[in-house]
């Protein structure tokens, strides 16, 4: 795996660096979150609680990878979820967990949808993957109704002085490691910590959001900040 393809986010490493770890995606998620990331997801759930509730609702969960959050958002509501992916083996395990989800392999850069069609976009853990960040928010945008949201659940900067130390040690250090270790692909969960050293931080991020057009860009802080879930409106 070429680590400066990676750092630059080529598409294709990414999508073969997904497909590598994807029998072992769930696995590692839930063990070096220690299951927070359980929890995470249900936090972008509540921020879509009203459109959720709503069975003529259409929601679209992109970079969906094995369909945790697509299957959460399907099982708190009524309304009609999608999830996109662009990794064939990672919507191969969405698909294995529910037929009540459709999943369509597409590109975040490139949707297969028109403009205009969905109440709400969520990309949990997505976003920060695409080769364009930029372009990933405005395609969103574009395919979201005039007051549609977007959810956005991405690691981010602890902001608790002490805490950050220790899990920044955990997160560049131990996880690499054990990560590595277990789904044999040491590349992976190496960049892991590079790319999300590379993410804009909470407010980097919302003034992103709000440059490509989107309104009431708010952001929650998760686990102190190693996550954050931002929500923002097209109006
Ligand atoms: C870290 S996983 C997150 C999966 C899932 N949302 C979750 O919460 O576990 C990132 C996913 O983004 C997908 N991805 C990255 N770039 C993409 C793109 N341009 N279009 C669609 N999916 C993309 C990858 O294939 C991968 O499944």
């Amino acid at each position: 795996m070429n680590y400066r393809k990676l750092e630059t986010r080529n598409p294709a490493a990414i999508r073969e660096m997904f497909s590598r770890i994807a029998p072992r995606y769930d696995f590692l998620n839930h063990l070096l979150s220690f299951n927070i990331d359980r929890h995470w997801r249900k936090r972008v759930c509540r921020r879509l609680d009203d459109i959720l509730e709503n069975p003529a609702a259409v929601v679209l969960d992109l970079a969906c990878g094995t369909g945790d959050l697509s299957i959460e958002l399907k099982n708190v509501g009524k309304a009609k979820i999608f999830g996109v992916d662009f990794c064939h083996p990672m919507l191969q395990l969405a698909m294995q967990k529910t037929d009540s989800v459709p999943f369509i392999e597409g590109d975040g850069l490139n949707l297969p949808f028109e403009d205009l069609c969905f109440d709400a976009v969520t990309i949990a853990f997505g976003l920060r993957n695409f080769a364009d960040w930029e372009l990933g928010l405005r395609e969103s945008y574009r395919v979201l109704k005039p007051f549609g949201r977007l959810v956005v659940l991405e690691f981010s900067t602890p902001v608790v002085p002490g805490f950050k130390q220790v899990f920044d040690f955990y997160f560049n250090k131990i996880l690499p490691f054990v990560g590595g270790f277990l789904s044999r692909s040491m590349e992976a969960y190496a960049y892991l910590p590079r790319s999300v050293s590379h993410f804009p931080d909470q407010d980097g991020l919302k003034r992103m959001m709000e440059h490509v057009g989107f309104s009431k860009v708010e952001y929650e802080n998760l686990t102190g900040g190693i996550a954050a879930v931002h929500c923002a409106w097209k109006l």
